[in-house]
């Protein structure tokens, strides 16, 4: 079954050698942690499904009891349903104790980007209802400038991509479509839009005002660029090259 597919999936990461999984996992071992019975729980996506695994475990050994999960995308929402996690909607919550999720990049004053797994604009929306919301980084996703590595991902109504790739040309960015991997055609993302991935050959001066630049573009539903909002933020390292950014 896709349970046991995904369970031997999970052990086989754990013998894994691939430095990356091995720092997703102690991150995810770390962040469970946190986690306390009765409590609702934000998923993001990335690393977070290694998360969603070690909850599983947890609830499966009796160790955490009514958990309930609201998912930034259907697959979160699967993985979580498939490792005994109830899941609901984001309507059916009023308020989020603790959100986990993955990033893109990240620089020291806590911009993160997101979207490389095309579901920021729900995410933005689940931290919005967090009491707590970690990111789970390894050391290759903390950068000195934003949009480094990364394009920035813009959520794009697909009536209106060639008006706004425009509108991010003259805000000095590279417009590109995503494809979908393996397949013919753009990705398309859970709400049914298409993501204008741009990049800034001169990197992101001024992640803020860029992130209310390219809202304010008719056609734009939302783009990758958020910063934690929270005041106790601060960086816990989990191991020589891995943080959480709480
Ligand atoms: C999706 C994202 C990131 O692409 C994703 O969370 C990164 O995940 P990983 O931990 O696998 O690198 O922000 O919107």
């Amino acid at each position: 079954s896709t349970l046991n597919h995904l369970k031997r999936r999970s052990s086989a990461l754990e013998n894994s050698q691939n430095s990356q999984d091995v720092f997703k996992l102690a991150l995810a071992k770390k962040a469970v942690e946190l986690v306390k019975s009765g409590m609702v729980i934000g998923l993001g996506t990335g690393g977070t499904s290694l998360v969603i695994e070690e909850l599983g475990k947890l609830i499966g050994e009796g160790k955490l009891k009514d958990i309930v999960a609201v998912g930034a995308n259907y697959h979160s929402r699967l993985l979580a349903k498939q490792f005994g996690l109830r899941t609901v909607d984001l309507n059916d919550v009023d308020n989020i104790d603790i959100v986990f999720d993955g990033v893109d990049e990240v620089d020291f004053n806590k911009n993160l980007l997101k979207g490389g797994e095309a579901a920021h604009t729900v995410q933005k929306v689940v931290y919005s209802m967090a009491n707590v919301c970690i990111i789970l980084a390894e050391h290759t996703k903390v950068v000195h400038r934003l949009g480094s590595k990364f394009p920035v991902a813009v959520e794009v109504l697909p009536l209106a991509t060639s008006p706004v790739s425009r509108r991010l040309i003259a805000l000095g960015g590279v417009p590109e479509i995503r494809s979908a991997l393996r397949k013919d055609g753009p990705v398309i993302t859970d709400l049914g839009n298409m993501i204008i991935d741009v990049s800034f050959p001169n990197g992101i001066q001024n992640p803020a005002e860029l992130e209310k630049n390219i809202n304010v573009i008719p056609g734009v539903v939302d783009n990758g660029k958020k910063q934690l909002a929270f005041h106790f933020l601060h960086i816990l390292r989990v191991c020589s090259l891995c943080y959480i950014i709480c």
